[in-house]
């Protein structure tokens, strides 16, 4: 596995590859590989013949409190990992080289109406800079198809929105959500966690999962369902952000009469902000 970190370099590598006729997969990361990222390499694999990781700790999608300083860089790591999973070729760039107008001088792309809910509402400009960020790397690579984690469920709705809104002519691959054996969800960011707040993340999931099987029962109204989980998980030491039933299909409150659902969660602990979600058929 070759690593490059200019676009030339980028691109005349593609050039070969698609001059053979070759079928191009990204995968767009931000490093600190885990299993979950694995699995997007394994999906890439089995659907491209050219496979192209991406990491870049993207400034634009922190808010200026967040956490893009400390944001585990684990390069070395990652590449071991990427060429044992048969990633073909890895674009590791700079900061200036992604943005050489600087982040305030860049061109957004920008997803209107659902960027602002939801995880958006708590992180205002996200998924703008997620869109951008990907929307960049689909012109660089101009990959056939490109595989996300279902686990950042509304980044996915989001970019599966961008794509068809603009016309792009990639495929997009969502895959499963990576767990531990308790049910925690994998995440570069569970690293911020400490033993005992470890010991209590995976409520998040049991949470969601035991709300879905009430869901399934029937006969709560989804406000009631939802505060009944907001104060299960205050009582266990997380702090609120949101907790949604929503439609599937547009990511919109869902109602008495919808049936295919996604419960989404975000909830803080300690110095990590976990999110996850399950999808609930009725
Ligand atoms: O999901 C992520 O890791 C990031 O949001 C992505 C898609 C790589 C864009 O920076």
């Amino acid at each position: 596995m070759q690593t490059v970190s200019t676009v030339k370099e980028l691109r005349e590598r593609l050039r070969t590859e698609r001059a053979e006729g070759k079928r191009i997969a990204l995968v767009p990361t931000m490093g600190n590989l885990h299993q979950g990222h694995l699995r997007l390499v394994e999906k890439a694999v089995a659907n491209a013949d050219f496979v192209v990781a991406s990491i870049f700790v993207n400034p634009l999608q922190f808010g200026p409190q967040e956490d893009l300083e400390r944001y585990p860089r684990t390069l070395a790591q990652d590449q071991a990992q990427l060429r044992a999973f048969g990633c073909d070729l890895l674009f590791a760039p700079s900061e200036q080289e992604i943005y050489p107008q600087g982040r305030d001088g860049q061109t957004f792309v920008e997803v209107p109406a659902i960027s602002d809910l939801y995880c958006g509402a708590t992180r205002p400009g996200h998924f703008r800079g997620v869109t951008t960020i990907v929307n960049k790397l689909f012109n660089l690579i101009q990959p056939d198809v490109a595989v996300f984690g279902r686990k950042d469920y509304q980044q996915l709705h989001v970019i599966t929105r961008m794509v068809e809104d603009l016309s792009m002519p990639v495929q997009l691959i969502g895959v499963g959500t990576e767990r531990a054996e308790n049910g925690l969800a994998l995440s570069s960011r569970n690293g911020y966690l400490t033993d005992a707040e470890l010991a209590v993340a995976p409520r998040l999931y049991a949470t969601i999962s035991d709300m879905a099987s009430t869901l399934k029962s029937g006969g709560q109204s989804h406000a009631n369902l939802i505060e009944k989980a907001q104060q299960s998980l205050e009582r266990a030491g997380f702090l609120r952000d949101y907790i949604h039933i929503l439609r599937r299909s547009d990511m919109l409150t869902a109602g008495p009469e919808d049936r295919n659902l996604v419960i989404i969660a975000a909830a803080y602990l300690g110095a990590a902000r976990l999110i996850d979600n399950i999808e609930v058929d009725l």
